[in-house]
């Protein structure tokens, strides 16, 4: 089914000038960005939506580096775009990343790892309307 996901590309990617080559490989793959933005998120914004993490030890550490520069948060529309979404990421942790993914070739850590990407449909709901009104989401 045609899906929509959210994905995050990161304030490390950012600062590496690797939006252009980010999104290149949405799209070779399939994927439509369907919306997007540049920002740079507040700690409340950021706490908000890795919500879920509160409490873990790296939480603190998530929101510092989330909030350190700019991110480009986007709505990726494609035939089973959440899942073809992680196989183009690969791992949360870049070591253990097949080779050829964004994070094997372009993440340093897995806390420095270049994208976000929703894990299933529940949170792709919840994660697109985060960021992004109805209205902003439905252009096809
Ligand atoms: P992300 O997919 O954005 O969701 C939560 C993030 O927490 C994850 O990517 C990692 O970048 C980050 N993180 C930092 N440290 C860890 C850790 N030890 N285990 C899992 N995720 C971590």
């Amino acid at each position: 089914a045609v899906e929509q996901t959210l994905s995050i590309i990161k304030p490390d990617a950012v600062r590496k000038n690797l939006i252009g080559a980010i999104v290149s490989r949405f799209e070779q793959a399939g994927l439509s960005v369907v919306a997007q933005r540049m920002l740079l998120l507040s700690r409340a914004q950021a706490e908000g939506f890795y919500a879920e993490h509160q409490g873990k030890p790296f939480f603190d550490g998530l929101v510092d580096f989330m909030t350190s520069g700019p991110v480009v948060v986007q709505v990726l529309s494609g035939e089973n775009a959440i899942a073809l979404n992680r196989e183009l990421m690969g791992a949360t942790d870049p070591a253990k990343a097949a080779p050829g993914t964004i994070r094997a070739d372009y993440a340093e850590a897995i806390n420095k790892n270049a994208v976000h990407g929703s894990d299933s449909p529940t949170s792709a709901a919840r994660e697109v309307a985060y960021f992004f009104a109805t209205h902003e989401v439905n252009l096809r």
